[in-house]
């Protein structure tokens, strides 16, 4: 059977930032920006307009301490953006990645046990994912997406949310990530590179396949809706094997690095960026994903609407 990409395959990331009016470019990261909520409306409006129907929100806060306050306050960055979003565009179907990466000083995806060592405190961690969760729900999003592999993260939100009344909120849980060196772009976006230490303590080693399939078993036990393997060209074979093994969403990142690989090579003329896509983002969808995260799919849909006229 032919593989055919389709608009509903995607998922577009954004990244918010607080204040107005702004609309900042990434250095490394060409074609993606970091938008205030007022700005971000007015990408959205076009996204939509080109039949995408799916994002995921990563948000930079104003400020950083060791508690990720600002990722849960009430007037967080990315609850904000929600509620202003569900408001104006109420089919768009809404996800925000929950971790406390963007928002520590340290950069680290959970709270420290002590602050010099990478070691993460892992029922603290839970409480403050949770109460991050929390927060885009009562905003109205529709699916959250935690991602600091912080052990059991999915169905302690999953009991936070329904004891709060948000049985139906989705989860989408980040259960295959590994310690990729994909991640790049996406730190110099976020600011999240850890200050000391390396994220090996708790995000998967690619040496190690069986470990991937062993998190994704237990996220899908935990009540993950979707279940998520990242970065996806490295790791087709991961997205085969989770596909057949399990009847479930699944979902691959097409992570900040392996867009920006694209985006330098078609610069360069290496490549025919449009086609060099196509044959990505099939072999992604050949390899097993329903679902692609990917910074590619505002150009997709264009493309696509394209050889529709
Ligand atoms: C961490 C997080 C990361 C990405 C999304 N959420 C990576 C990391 O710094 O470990 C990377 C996504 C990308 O590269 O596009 N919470």
């Amino acid at each position: 059977m032919a593989i055919n990409i389709r608009k509903n395959d995607f998922i577009y990331p954004y990244f918010v930032i607080e204040g107005r009016n702004k609309k900042q470019e990434i250095e490394s990261f060409p074609g993606v920006y970091r938008f205030s909520v007022d700005r971000l409306l007015k990408d959205i409006a076009e996204t939509r307009s080109l039949g995408l129907k799916k994002i995921l929100l990563f948000g930079i806060p104003r400020k950083k301490d060791n508690e990720a306050v600002f990722a849960y306050r009430y007037d967080n960055v990315v609850a904000n953006a929600v509620g202003n979003i569900k408001k104006e565009f109420k089919d768009l179907e809404v996800a925000t990645d929950v971790c406390l990466c963007a928002y520590t000083k340290h950069g680290h995806c959970g709270i420290l046990k002590a602050q010099d060592k990478g070691l993460i405190d892992n029922a603290k961690t839970l409480r403050a994912l949770s109460d991050i969760a929390l927060s885009h729900a009562d905003a109205g999003v529709d699916l959250v997406a935690p991602s600091a592999m912080a052990k059991t993260q999915v169905s302690a939100i999953r009991k936070a949310l329904d004891k709060e009344g948000h049985g139906g909120v989705k989860i989408m849980g980040y259960s295959a990530k590994f310690a990729s060196n994909f991640y790049g772009p996406f730190r110099e976006a976020a600011n999240s590179a850890p200050k000391f230490g390396d994220r090996s303590g708790y995000q998967l080693n690619f040496r190690n396949p069986e470990a991937a399939l062993k998190e994704i078993a237990q996220d899908i036990k935990e009540g993950a809706d979707i279940v998520i393997v990242k970065p996806a060209l490295s790791y087709l074979d991961i997205i085969k094997e989770a596909a057949l093994k399990f009847n479930h969403l699944l979902a691959a990142y097409n992570v900040s690095g392996e867009y920006a690989f694209v985006k330098y090579g078609a610069r360069k003329k290496l490549w025919d960026e449009k086609r060099i896509v196509f044959e990505i983002i099939t072999a992604i969808k050949r390899a097993g994903a329903d679902l692609i995260i990917s910074y590619h799919a505002k150009d997709i849909a264009r493309w696509l609407n394209e050889q529709q006229e």
